[in-house]
């Protein structure tokens, strides 16, 4: 056991959940927050367990060799977005896909399925099309930032980079604006104040844009004038909205939008389609790697003029949308109702009438089209971190379809799935981890299933 507040000599080994660096003293474990494979580091330990330790860095004694200098400012580190951003892009693709080929041995039980070196960016930077800066007074003086980790502190900000450029010049805008117009700004712990967040969208294909105000009531001052030095300063801006949030919440966006300029909406396109965003839409936030995972479950699905293919957890239908294109009929089937009302929106601005969409728990709705008779011969599913519903995965090996691809934003219940079907039927055989959230520890797969002969 190590003694807390001393210091130890520890190396990094590798790289855990939530990025941190997991050191050995002596055999001994020692996390450490933003150590790096192959550091050499002085550390004290802040806390001791009888198998680890948790340590703070006090000095790097030998940097790893894939040691790379932060493009933000120092003070944005505390924000928790980029935990490896100090980790050579090449070698953070190298970290993802080991973490997958691991998970799925481990936790899959799986030792045969090809895993494909992650694909990643060409360039790895300004890569967000979706921005939300908290909004607070510190010491009297309005501050637009970002939270520091696990705290609603804010830390200034000018620029983070990995959104995209244009919200550098929002920020100073904004900025102005609250300081030329006195504008009122929230605070949390009273719940007073109007100004909560500025949340901006781009479209990275039609290069539009939207500025989104949230506050704490309907009201903000001229809002006209903002709208027209936006115009005047801003490529591609396109729409202002206030959105009302007068709930005591984390929750960011409230449902009432008051549109100020334009029509409060901006599009985007992936691939050949095109979709309309709103300030309340989910939208992928990565566009780039999005194409790029799509068109892999895609190549995956492998779909011909004949088939039918239920797209389970679907959102708003981008993927729906993309498979439309190449099959005879798809369902879509998810659970918020709004993002169905979105998807429907979608496929008639695309012209695809071959697809049908459903509200409703997947693990109920699946087995019911089931029983109705509805069969898919191929099937996608894309669910939340906590995997697929065991009566999903069940309906989904009664219904025997001839492939089914797997699109997971989490490895180790991915793998677990995997094992669950493979024990009835459906052996993975591939797997093409995509990083969707460069410099972030996240990694998304997607995996090709087939029906065992
Ligand atoms: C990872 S997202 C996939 C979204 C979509 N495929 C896309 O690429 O934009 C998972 C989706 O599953 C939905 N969801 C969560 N639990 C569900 C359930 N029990 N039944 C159906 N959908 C669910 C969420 O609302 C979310 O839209």
């Amino acid at each position: 056991m190590l003694s807390k507040d001393k210091m130890y000599v520890v190396e990094i080994v590798d790289i855990g959940q939530g990025g941190v660096g997991i050191g050995k003293f002596e055999g001994f474990t020692v996390f450490v927050d933003g150590g790096l494979v192959k550091d050499k580091i002085k550390v004290k330990i802040t806390k001791s367990k009888k198998n680890y330790a948790v340590g703070e860095i006090v000095e790097i004694l030998e940097p790893s060799p894939y040691r790379v200098e932060r493009k933000c400012s120092k003070e944005l580190k505390e924000c928790g977005g980029c935990q490896i951003q100090e980790l050579d892009y090449k070698e953070q693709l190298n970290v993802k896909t080991n973490e997958v080929k691991q998970v799925i041995s481990r936790i899959g039980k799986l030792d045969d399925v090809v895993i494909h070196n992650a694909l990643g960016m060409e360039e790895p930077f300004r890569y967000r099309n979706k921005a939300q800066f908290p909004i607070q007074k510190v010491d009297g003086v309005p501050v637009i930032g970002f939270y520091k980790k696990k705290s609603h502190d804010i830390i200034p900000t000018d620029q983070c980079i990995i959104q995209h450029d244009v919200n550098d010049k929002i920020i100073k805008i904004i900025k102005t604006y609250i300081r030329a117009y006195k504008v009122s700004i929230y605070d949390e712990k009273t719940h007073t104040g109007v100004l909560r967040h500025l949340v901006t969208k781009v479209g990275f294909t039609t290069k539009e844009v939207m500025v989104v105000l949230v506050a704490n009531g309907r009201k903000l001052p001229y809002l006209n004038e903002l709208a027209s030095v936006l115009k005047e300063n801003i490529p591609g801006f396109k729409t202002l909205v206030v959105n009302v949030n007068r709930e005591k919440t984390n929750v960011i966006l409230g449902n009432e939008n008051r549109v100020i300029y334009g029509d409060g909406k901006i599009n985007d396109n992936i691939g050949d389609l095109v979709f309309e965003i709103s300030p309340l839409s989910f939208f992928q936030v990565n566009p780039v790697q999005t194409e790029v995972l799509y068109n892999k479950a895609l190549e995956y699905a492998n779909l011909g003029e004949n088939d039918t293919v239920f797209d389970i957890y679907c959102g708003i239908g981008t993927i729906s949308l993309f498979l439309a294109q190449k099959a005879k009929k798809v369902y879509g089937i998810e659970i918020v109702e709004e993002a169905i009302k979105d998807a429907k929106i979608n496929a008639k601005i695309n012209n695809l009438d071959n697809v049908k969409f459903y509200v409703g728990k997947a693990e109920e709705v699946v087995p019911k089209m089931y029983k109705q008779g509805k069969r898919a011969n191929v099937v996608v599913v894309d669910p939340p971190r906590k995997g697929c519903d065991e009566k999903v995965l069940d309906t989904i090996v009664s219904m025997e379809p001839d492939r089914v691809v797997y699109v997971s934003c989490s490895p180790s219940t991915l793998a677990r799935d995997l094992n669950y079907l493979d024990e009835r039927g459906y052996k993975c055989l591939e797997v093409q981890p995509v990083d969707m959230f460069p410099h972030s520890v996240h990694i998304e797969n997607v995996a090709l299933i087939v029906k065992k002969k």
